[in-house]
């Protein structure tokens, strides 16, 4: 039974490598100018580049492009869900995808978010504590399929940080959900403010 166990999660590992290595061939071939055409109507909620202007839709802007065509292949084939962004990533091609993640990819990202001064402090205490840093990167700019979070819209970061607490928001393979279940609220609070300021300093712009 144990054997059987290790064999279905070795396969669900390989299955996942199999689609992240397809997703990333193709995305040699991406266009970031079919990408920019086929934004328009993404823009209207993350925002101009998609550098989000509502502190509850996320921004799309300087992600690893990996990480953004992963997320709308998981909403498109159910993995992830939400009612509005499902709906959207249902009529996208895998190329339409990538596109899409080469052209918000390649856009600098911004915030208009100002953390406050004390979290200046404990805000990167914590993501070291924490072992952000390992994963998302020493200036939290994501890897691959791992999300940026730098600069990331406020409310959309708290909202998260709890969804995988409470293990309501999907996790690709429980890491985010093992990360999150040591935090408690006030830690959310103050990484929240802190990782939403980031984009703007010169430490953590990458583009
Ligand atoms: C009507 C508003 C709206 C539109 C239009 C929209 N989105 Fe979204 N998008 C959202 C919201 C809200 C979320 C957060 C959903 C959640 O919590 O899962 C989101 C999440 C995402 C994410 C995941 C971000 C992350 O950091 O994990 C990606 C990628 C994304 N959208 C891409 C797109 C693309 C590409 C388009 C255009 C084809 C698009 N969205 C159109 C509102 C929208
Ligand atoms: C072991 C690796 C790992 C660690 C440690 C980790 N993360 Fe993550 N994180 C991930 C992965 C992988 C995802 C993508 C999860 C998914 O969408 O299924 C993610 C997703 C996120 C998201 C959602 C981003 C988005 O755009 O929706 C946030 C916010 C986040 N992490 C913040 C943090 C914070 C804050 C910490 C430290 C307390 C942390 N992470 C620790 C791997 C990690």
């Amino acid at each position: 039974m144990l054997k059987f166990l290790r064999f279905k999660k070795n396969t669900t590992v390989l299955i996942g490598a199999v689609v992240f290595l397809c997703l990333s061939i193709s995305s040699f071939a991406a266009d970031i100018e079919a990408g920019k055409a086929k934004a328009s109507v993404c823009v209207a909620c993350h925002g101009p580049g998609g550098n989000s202007v509502n502190s509850d839709f996320p921004s799309l802007s300087g992600q690893p492009a990996q990480a953004i065509s992963t997320q709308l292949f998981r909403y498109r084939e159910g993995n992830r869900k939400n009612p509005v962004m499902s709906v959207y990533a249902a009529e996208l091609t895998n190329s339409d995808m990538n596109n899409l993640a080469a052209y918000f990819s390649s856009i600098k990202r911004t915030t208009l978010h100002e953390t406050k001064p004390a979290n200046l402090t404990a805000g990167p205490e914590l993501a070291n504590k924490y072992n952000c840093t390992q994963c998302h990167g020493p200036n939290l700019l994501g890897l691959q399929h791992i999300p940026r979070v730098a600069g990331q819209q406020h409310n959309y970061l708290i909202d998260q940080l709890r969804g995988f607490k409470a293990q309501t928001r999907a996790d690709m393979d429980g890491n985010m959900s093992s990360a999150a279940a040591n935090l408690n609220d006030a830690d959310i609070v103050v990484l929240a403010d802190y990782i939403a300021g980031m984009a703007d300093r010169p430490e953590t712009t990458n583009k």
